[in-house]
């Protein structure tokens, strides 16, 4: 079986993830989409609500296992037999900082990194940018999976009224 991560916070998943976990399923026969948790970030979903939202929205590629991990990637690659991460790469401001890590990764335990340009449909996008700009009312509905927009909607609200 040849397989691949897609590591990332997802808080939440945008179409741009989408877009590249869709392409890396149509490489790999297993996808294994990897929520890392961060200890210093506190996010707008819990770590079971992104993984319910990426199982719910990566489903339909059949090969995708979702989890969570604290720690290390390359120590959730080794665990699990997994050569290659994979990672969207935005824009040449993306580059400096992967580079970094995939060079960093490789010297820790040799697990390749393969950059994929996203769709330039969505180059400028991120979680962080799509949270931004709902929380003051603007439309992110074409950014996002319709369940995923939902929730997003749904989420600002409560966090308003509290
Ligand atoms: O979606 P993000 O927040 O841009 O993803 C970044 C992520 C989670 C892929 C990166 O921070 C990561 O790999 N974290 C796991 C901890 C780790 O292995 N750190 C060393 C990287 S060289």
């Amino acid at each position: 079986m040849r397989r691949a991560v897609c590591p990332g916070s997802f808080d939440p998943i945008t179409n741009g993830h989408l877009d590249i976990i869709e392409r890396a399923s149509k490489l790999y026969d297993v996808v294994h989409v990897a929520v890392l948790i961060n200890k210093n970030k506190s996010g707008l979903f819990t770590v079971d609500e992104r993984i319910a939202l990426i199982e719910e929205t990566c489903g339909r590629y059949g090969n995708i296992e979702v989890e969570s991990h604290s720690g290390l990637l390359v120590d959730f690659c080794r665990d699990r037999g997994i050569p290659a991460i994979i990672k969207g790469l935005r824009a040449v401001s993306d580059f400096d900082y992967e580079l970094q890590m995939a060079q960093m990764n490789h010297g820790l335990t040799g697990v390749e990194t393969l950059f994929v340009p996203t769709s330039p449909t969505y180059s400028f996008l991120s979680s962080s940018l799509v949270k931004e700009v709902a929380s003051y009312g603007g439309d992110v509905s074409h950014l996002l999976p319709p369940v995923v927009h939902r929730r997003l909607v749904e989420r600002i609200a409560e966090r308003a009224g509290q």
